[in-house]
């Protein structure tokens, strides 16, 4: 028997698209990012953490020399969100990620694997979903309403 997953993404043409409060939190991603320490991929990423009771906190990717060590900004967040305000809600997730010489234009920045991992175990944690939302400094926002769109078959996954 064959089983279907849908995934659904929203995209926004530009920031102009967000409302008030998605609007804060790329503008806190991308001030995260340029505080970024990454001496050694020049690729600075931020990303901002909206919690149920408003605040916001925000990680980049702290990288070092023995490159497995590096965390990226999306743990750095997620991780002092929780440690901080271990019982507040993450509702959403905005990452920005750009090479330092911001003349070379990528995309959008989706969180890897491992992040996806990460917070995947803080939608479980919490038993509410995270909205995820991840661009660039311009053009194009994308958005899922979950980490189940982006990692389906997760450990501890509840498709199975
Ligand atoms: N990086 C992030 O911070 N988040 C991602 O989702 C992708 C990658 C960082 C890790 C490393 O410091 C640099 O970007 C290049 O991979």
């Amino acid at each position: 028997m064959n089983k279907k997953i849908n995934i659904t993404y929203e995209v926004f043409a530009d920031s102009s698209e967000l409302n008030d409060i998605e609007k804060k939190l790329y503008e806190s991603a991308k001030l995260a990012r340029e505080r970024a320490y990454a001496p050694y991929s020049d690729f600075f990423v931020g990303c901002s953490v909206l919690l149920k009771n408003g605040e916001i906190v925000t990680g980049n990717n702290q990288e070092n020399a023995a490159f497995p060590v590096g965390t990226c900004a999306e743990r750095v967040a997620l991780n002092w969100a929780s440690a901080n305000f271990p019982n507040e809600s993450i509702q959403k997730i905005f990452i920005v990620g750009a090479p330092k010489d911001i003349t070379k234009k990528i995309k959008a920045v989706p969180p890897c694997g491992t992040c996806r991992q990460a917070i995947s175990e803080y939608e479980n944690k919490q038993k509410s979903k995270i909205e995820i939302y991840f661009g660039s400094l311009s053009g194009e926002i994308f958005k899922v309403n979950s980490i189940q769109s982006m990692l389906p078959f997760s450990f501890n996954s509840n498709f199975l």
